[in-house]
């Protein structure tokens, strides 16, 4: 079958107003910051794939071998008719599961909601292509706005993989997950995949290789800034930093100005000091104690987590009750 069109949850224009308010207001905080959605443009998504075949970044290896384990268990489990994945990027990893769900059968849909249109008409069409039988309808959406839209009908499994959820910082996160709690009904399932707290000389190499692709992954919002709004950043005049952040368990990927530099972008002139740093992303790291508190808490118990054989990585099965 071949994929269906996209469903455009989100229009250039709504992309394009969103941009311009968090670029307004992360660029003139007194501590600039912009938010990782950014970063996902095509380059972006191709760049992101592009770690996730690094040596040092071993979270989609370890979900990768939580996956390969247990697909089989969460097929049964859920006896989905209806898979949706958030954030789904290429979609790699949930092969795992429509695999599984293909041998146990039942499964009629699956539904890819992502920010990024090209790395969906990759996905959809790459999945169609080799389900034959699968409904596949790509969403270009926002999770953290449109989930009250998700495909109704049917026993759903949501997915959320790659430890996305980690990007979200902590109040967002507990608005998030009682969104996702509100989208489905009693008896649907959520997964969700979690990276887990562990030494940072683990941790920090999975967001600073050698090879520099997480460097440029980061400068990546610089150009999308410039090409979207006609900013007038210099990419290649910030460096590339990776901070772990011990009190909150997070990494942070930041841009550090190597000189002052007065940048145009909007109506505004913003001003870097030399060394000044912008945060682009949050990671959070979490203990399984407090992944499952938070779930609990949305109204999505745990039933059920796992880990890869070394510890690194955490996958939890969730019921609405
Ligand atoms: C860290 S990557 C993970 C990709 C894939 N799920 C994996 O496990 O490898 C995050 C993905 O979420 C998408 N994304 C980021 N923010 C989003 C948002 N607010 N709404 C929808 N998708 C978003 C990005 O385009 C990207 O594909």
């Amino acid at each position: 079958m071949s994929a269906e069109p996209l469903e455009i949850h989100l229009d250039d224009r709504d992309v394009a107003e969103s941009l311009r308010r968090d670029v307004r207001v992360g660029l003139s905080a007194e501590a600039k910051w912009l938010p990782p959605k950014w970063f996902y443009d095509t380059r972006g998504s191709e760049l992101f794939d592009e770690i996730t075949r690094l040596p040092e970044y071993y979270p989609t290896r370890a979900e990768r071998a939580v996956l390969a384990e247990h697909a089989a268990e969460i097929a049964e489990s859920t006896g989905a008719k209806t898979l949706i994945e958030l954030g789904s990027g290429s979609s790699e990893k949930t092969r795992l599961l429509l695999d599984a769900f293909t041998r146990r059968g039942g499964l009629g849909t699956f539904v890819p909601l992502d920010v990024s249109v090209s790395a969906l008409r990759g996905s959809t069409a790459a999945l169609a292509a080799d389900y034959a039988g699968l409904r596949v309808r790509g969403i270009v959406g926002d999770f953290t706005r449109d989930l009250h839209r998700l495909p109704a009908g049917g026993r759903r499994l949501v997915i959320f993989l790659g430890g996305t959820i980690g990007n979200l910082l902590p109040a967002e996160r507990a608005e998030f997950l009682t969104r996702m709690r509100a989208a489905l009904e009693v008896g649907d399932w959520f997964l969700v995949g979690t990276d887990l707290v562990k030494d940072p000389s683990v941790i920090v190499p999975a967001y600073d290789d050698a090879a520099g692709v997480t460097a440029e992954f980061n400068r990546n919002v610089l150009r999308v800034l410039n090409r979207e709004l006609g900013a007038d950043f210099d990419p290649e005049a910030f460096d590339h930093v990776a901070l772990w952040d011990p009190e909150r368990e997070w990494i942070e990927m930041r841009l550090r100005a190597q000189r002052p530099m007065r940048v145009r972008v909007l109506d505004m002139a913003v001003d870097f000091a030399a060394g000044e740093q912008m945060r682009t992303e949050v990671s959070a790291k979490f203990r399984p104690e407090g992944i499952a508190a938070e779930l609990a808490a949305a109204g999505l118990p745990a039933y059920r987590f796992w880990t890869d054989p070394d510890g690194l990585f955490g996958v939890t099965l969730a019921r609405a009750d």
